[in-house]
């Protein structure tokens, strides 16, 4: 994995389980809990998590390289962000109630069926660390999923009760169209997602 190592002014490297602590703290300054009706208002936020991933599940994609792709960003030896993504068959395998919930279209599903999907669960970045973080990360995802066959990346925005802008618009910056939504009432998701090779 140490070969491929992505340079903007930002070093997108594999991450490592001494790197998870510092990946949580980021994280954890955008987990928002949904209960609270302050934390509903669009204005407030400008990207959020409403589902927490425990040490364990990045240090489990971390060390299982076949099935992991989880990548921080560096800046001055600080990380800045990291994306957490791994097979879209671990979510069938491990939470068949979210895969079935995917509303996925017709000819999406047709050219999926049988390649190897990539899931984008989580891209972050650490607020105080200025634009660019997510750009570089989910191009380093990229460049790394077709290194190792994936043909698609996907990955959900959450549009209902919040609309996560941010991760809309890095979607959409990435060239990502909207193949479906899951939907998990009172919220709503789009799923996204791109070719990563000409199937
Ligand atoms: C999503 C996230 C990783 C984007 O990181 P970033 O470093 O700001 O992204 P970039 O600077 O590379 O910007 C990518 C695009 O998103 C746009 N963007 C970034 N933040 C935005 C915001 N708050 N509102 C609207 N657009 C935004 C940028 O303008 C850019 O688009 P452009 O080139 O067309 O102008 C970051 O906002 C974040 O950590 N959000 C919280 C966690 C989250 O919700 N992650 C997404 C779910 S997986």
């Amino acid at each position: 994995m140490n070969m491929l190592m992505v340079r903007t002014q930002f070093n997108v490297m594999p991450a490592t389980p001494a790197d998870v602590a510092r990946m949580r703290e980021i994280q954890l300054k955008h987990f928002i809990k949904l209960d609270s009706p302050e934390n509903l208002n669009p204005r407030m936020k400008n990207g959020f998590f409403v589902t927490e991933v425990k040490d364990d599940k990045f240090i489990a994609r971390i060390t299982d390289t076949k099935q992991g792709l989880v990548l921080v960003a560096r800046n001055n030896g600080q990380i800045s962000g990291y994306a957490l993504a791994y097979d879209l068959d671990c979510i069938r395998r491990e939470e068949p109630f979210l895969f079935d919930t995917l509303e996925i279209n017709e000819a999406y599903r047709k050219m999926m069926s049988g390649k190897k999907i990539l899931y984008i669960d989580q891209i972050a970045k650490d607020p105080q660390a200025g634009g660019g973080v997510g750009s570089a990360l989910l191009d380093g995802l990229e460049g790394i999923a077709g290194w190792h066959g994936y043909s698609v990346a996907a990955g959900l925005v959450m549009e209902r009760r919040l609309l996560n802008m941010a991760s809309a618009r890095l979607m959409c910056k990435f060239d990502y169209e909207r193949i479906g939504a899951q939907t998990l009432e009172p919220d709503a998701w789009g799923v996204f997602a791109k070719r990563l090779e000409k199937a």
